[in-house]
């Protein structure tokens, strides 16, 4: 038997932050008790937070441990168990690391190629090793404006442990990309293209999305029925966005772009994800509405750190201060994105739940992470 014990915490419960002990045993939650006396054999927290480890729905983080430079390839092994440390070192314990499918393969200057598949492979092979401390999950981003989408949707099943498959339509002139001139400087920058070369991507691109995009979207749905994954719109911009997500099924919404669009979601039950360093930065990178105004709205249930691990705990934090409620502002970042992608076992300090545990001491608007269980077990 395994037993630990957290003393003299602030514990972040579901509605409230009390003064307490905090026991784990063989990795469950199996008592929380009030007060703050610290019985021989406990860890003295010393009144530092103790919460629930942190669920992110939505990362790209791995990207960058896999290309830490523009074209180097680095072994992925060594990148996906650095990736699995720093997000334990920053206190999320589930991770649903995103990958996209569905590739532009016939664009010598733009290609997107295939890659999920593999990568995919990498992940849950060093998961059936034990070589990862938190917990893995997958999300497929399904492109609908590509070639390949429903190719690369039919080499995954049921067994690769998708538990998000999430609608992505980047067309030049929709949705993240509505105005152009956001896309033009970004596309510009990393493909060096001249004006007229612009031009012609955003034709090719429209006329792809003419082709395939109806067949795609359909074809993601259905997979992500077979999967058993839960389902997500992206970038939705309108409220017939919305109403199309909602026909689709859709549990969550990531990054609505508009305050219109983040209504819609709520008047149809989709919970609303944003990203944690629009948040932290003051406003979106590509222009879009700002994710403090839709928390100010009540408009904003789940936060992701999107391209920053260590933004998600900043963020929830920051939420606690926005609302003058630190056990709401902690919820976006445990029980709401749980709840989102239908994980029942953890996201909240109660017995019986998963002992996936971090200890915090704030530090500003950061949170400095100072012990991260996962099932009981120590790994940071
Ligand atoms: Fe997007």
């Amino acid at each position: 038997m395994t037993e630990t014990i957290l003393a003299n915490a602030r514990l972040v419960l579901p509605d409230e932050v009390l003064t307490g002990s905090l026991k784990m045993t063989d990795g469950r939650i199996t008592a929380i008790d009030p007060g703050g006396a610290v019985p021989p054999g406990a860890l003295d927290c010393g009144g530092d937070l103790v919460m629930p480890g942190l669920i992110e729905l939505h990362t790209d983080n791995l990207e960058r441990h896999i290309e830490p430079r523009p074209k180097v390839d680095w072994p992925h092994a060594a990148a996906i168990i650095a990736h699995d440390a720093e997000l334990a070192s920053v206190g999320i314990t589930t991770v649903f690391d995103a990958l996209r499918v569905g590739s532009v393969t016939s664009n010598a200057k733009a290609n997107y190629g295939e890659y999920a598949r593999s990568l995919a492979d990498e992940i849950l092979g060093l998961r059936a090793a034990g070589a990862l401390r938190i917990s893995h999950f997958l999300h497929l981003r399904a492109e609908v404006c590509s070639e390949t989408l429903i190719d690369e949707l039919e080499k995954f099943g049921a067994q690769d442990r998708i538990g998000i498959v999430s609608l992505m339509d980047h067309t030049p002139g929709e949705r993240q990309f509505r105005d152009v001139t956001q896309l033009r400087n970004y596309v510009c920058g990393k493909h060096g293209f001249s004006p007229a070369e612009f031009e012609d991507h955003v034709a090719a691109q429209k006329a792809l999305k003419a082709k395939n995009g109806a067949v795609h979207e359909a074809a993601a749905v259905a997979a992500a029925r077979r999967y058993g994954a839960v389902l997500a719109s992206h970038d939705d911009t309108e409220p017939a966005h919305v109403a199309q997500s909602a026909a689709h099924g859709a549990h969550f919404a990531e990054f609505p772009t508009t305050v219109q669009a983040a209504r819609a979601c709520h008047d149809h039950g989709i919970k609303v994800m944003m990203g944690a360093p629009n948040l932290i930065r003051g406003g979106s990178h590509s222009g879009n509405v700002a994710a403090q105004d839709l928390a100010e709205a009540d408009l904003l249930d789940i936060v992701s750190s999107d391209y920053v691990p260590s933004s998600l705990l900043s963020a929830a934090l920051m939420l606690g201060d926005i609302w003058g409620d630190p056990a709401r502002g902690i919820a976006t970042v445990t029980a709401a994105p749980a709840d989102a992608a239908g994980l029942a076992d953890r996201g909240h300090l109660s017995l019986g739940a998963r002992a996936d545990v971090i200890r915090v001491t704030r530090v500003g608007n950061a949170g400095a992470v100072r012990g991260v269980w996962v099932q009981g077990r120590r790994v940071g």
